[in-house]
């Protein structure tokens, strides 16, 4: 029996075959660019993370330059380091694979699961001191959750920078996080009271000369204090006793 194109079983013959082929072509080009997705994420962290630390100039290297970044790994909540070959390959501390709920009271960053380990980038001046110290945060803002890097001097108590590299707060709002300005505000302070207690704040309105504890202040963003909020509580939480605060401390107590 001949075939006949025109007919109904043609038709869905051609559809099929179509559909086939588009479908073999859409898989082939995701499975082959899967290795490049993965590759430019890791470059794309890796720049965060530059930028964070200041090490990051337009056009350098990347791989290079992070290859002097030292990576540790510390079990969140102690100030215990841990071997990079104890933290599964693919561990991701974003979507962690071993991590404890937090208790509403603890979770001031709505991150509802802390992570087993965190994850630390260090720079060392050539006599081998902490120069800069890279630590990931995340936290909750009004729409979204923020991800970023916050950086902190050698002294583990004043901040270097902070930027943020995923969130889904509104552009001329809550986006302002990203805004190069209001993170130079960032730039020197300090996270401790004179007394050693985490004292640091952002704050609705601006910091100014007669602001009590300004060196512990950065300035809200405004229209933005829901999400201003969440950032102040995410950099309180990272810093904090549940989080990095133990191995911040002993490094502000052994230098190293
Ligand atoms: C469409 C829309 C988007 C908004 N986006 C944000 C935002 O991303 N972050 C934020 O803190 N407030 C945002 N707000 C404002 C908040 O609802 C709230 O009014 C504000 O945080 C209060 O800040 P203020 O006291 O500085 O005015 C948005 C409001 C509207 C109507």
């Amino acid at each position: 029996m001949a075939f006949n194109k025109d007919s109904v079983g043609g038709t869905l013959i051609a559809a099929f075959i179509i559909c086939l082929v588009c479908g073999i072509v859409v898989s082939t080009a995701a499975v082959s660019l899967r290795p490049m997705q993965e590759e430019n994420r890791v470059l794309d962290r890796q720049t965060n993370i530059l930028v964070a630390a200041g090490l990051y100039r337009e056009g350098i290297n990347v791989p290079e330059a992070f290859a002097e970044v030292e990576r540790q790994y510390v079990e969140l909540g102690t100030a215990t380091l841990v071997e990079a070959s104890e933290v599964p390959d693919d561990y991701d501390q974003r979507t962690p694979s071993e991590s404890t709920r937090l208790s509403d009271e603890e979770d001031i960053a709505s991150v509802r699961n802390l992570p087993k380990w965190g994850e630390v980038y260090l720079v060392r001046d050539e006599q081998d001191n902490i120069e800069t110290i890279v630590l990931p945060v995340q936290g909750y803002g009004l729409w979204s959750t923020m991800y970023g890097f916050l950086s902190l001097e050698g002294d583990a108590n004043t901040i270097a920078g902070l930027v943020f590299y995923d969130h889904g707060e509104t552009p001329g709002l809550g986006a302002e996080i990203e805004n190069k300005n209001w993170q130079a505000l960032w730039e020197g302070k300090k996270l401790l009271s004179d007394n050693g207690d985490l004292n640091f704040e952002v704050i609705k309105g601006n910091v100014d000369d007669r602001t009590p504890n300004k060196d512990n202040k950065v300035d809200g963003l405004s229209g933005a204090t829901l999400t201003s909020k969440g950032v102040s509580n995410m950099v309180r939480f990272w810093v904090g006793d549940k989080a990095y605060g133990p191995y911040l401390k002993s490094i502000r107590e052994s230098g190293n």
